[in-house]
């Protein structure tokens, strides 16, 4: 079988591995090990954020591996309370993770949370609503990530969750395009212009929860699964595979070692199975997973939800 990029470029001109692995929800007590087992095993791109509360660990495993640290692709994400002090909340990450610079500093979400006491990382109202600065500017945000880029603690900067209309926003002001905007992306979700507007632009995407998120949901469908006998591979090398066919870097999670090999293998799918997967949402199957309060009103086209326009 012909060969599929193993890494793409940044428009800083650093190479990223196609395939990192996911650590959100892989529970204190597993991500060591399995960021320690990922790298011995060839993965070279690691996705962290601050909000995924083990980064400590993360970090740990980075060193069990044995690993040197310059042979790693290491991201990490300004969370969203952090937003009026970038400088801060990436402090923060570079010492949980034990490190002296990230390869990729996002900004989590285009949201400003403002912390109070009900909690310093998910505040919310007295009412239950998410505590949310709705006009703060995230142009100033991106000013600040920026500076952060300058300094070389960072040696790239982008953003996630980040539609068209917030991205056009702040191309107004940007003096550095951001690198990579990572995103919810699969199948039923294939952001079609998004994708576009970003190849347009320099900007690498990257998609998250590639299987539907917890549980891999998406690996049950009928017609992933056609494709997966027609390879002789299992639905989640489909999934994976669907993202690095499209010149798109994927972050599989996992803390099991038999997955963990598996998901870094990726195969070439003919042109005809790429538009396959790329017309299911359109067919009636398309589904947004990760829809967090703050959401909702984020400029993407596909996102309707009553519950969360009530937080
Ligand atoms: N920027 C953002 O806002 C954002 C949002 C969501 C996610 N992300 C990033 O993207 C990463 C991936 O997304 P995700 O964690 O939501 O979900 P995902 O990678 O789509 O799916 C993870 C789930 O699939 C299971 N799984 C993994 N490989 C499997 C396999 N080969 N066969 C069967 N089940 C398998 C995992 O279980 P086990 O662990 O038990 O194997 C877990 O339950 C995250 O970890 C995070 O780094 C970023």
């Amino acid at each position: 079988m012909a060969q599929v990029a193993s890494h793409f470029k940044l428009n800083t001109g650093a190479s990223i591995p196609a395939v990192g692995l996911g650590t959100w929800r892989s529970e204190p007590g597993e991500v060591r090990g399995a960021v320690s087992f990922a790298l011995k095993e060839g993965y070279r791109h690691i996705d962290a954020a601050l909000i995924y509360g083990n980064e400590h660990e993360v970090g740990q495993g980075i060193k069990d591996s044995g690993v040197p640290r310059n042979e790693i692709f290491l991201t990490s994400k300004l969370w969203n309370t952090h937003q009026p002090n970038v400088k801060e909340g990436l402090e923060r990450s570079l010492k949980a993770l034990d490190t002296e610079y990230l390869d990729l500093y996002l900004i989590h979400w285009p949201v400003r949370l403002v912390p109070n006491e009900s909690s310093e990382l998910l505040p919310v109202n007295p009412d239950g609503t998410r505590s949310i600065d709705r006009e703060w500017d995230q142009s100033e945000t991106w000013r600040q990530m920026e500076e952060v880029y300058e300094s070389g603690k960072v040696k790239a900067i982008g953003v996630a969750n980040w539609s068209i209309p917030y991205l056009e926003a702040l191309s107004k002001t940007w003096k550095v395009v951001p690198a990579v905007n990572q995103v919810e992306l699969h199948p039923f979700l294939p952001q079609h212009q998004l994708w576009e507007y970003c190849a347009k632009h320099g900007i690498l995407l990257e998609a998250y929860s590639p299987l539907g998120s917890a549980g891999a949901p998406i690996m049950s469908d009928e017609s992933i699964q056609d494709v997966a006998k027609k390879y002789d591979v299992s639905p989640a090398t489909i999934l994976i595979s669907y993202h690095v066919n499209k010149g798109v870097v994927v972050l599989p999670k996992s803390v099991h070692e038999k997955r963990i090999v598996s998901n870094k293998t990726v195969v070439e799918l003919s042109k005809e199975d790429v538009t396959l997967l790329d017309g299911l949402a359109a067919q009636g199957k398309a589904k947004r997973i990760n829809t967090p309060l703050w959401g909702w009103d984020l400029g993407f086209d596909d996102w309707y939800s009553p519950v969360a326009i009530s937080g």
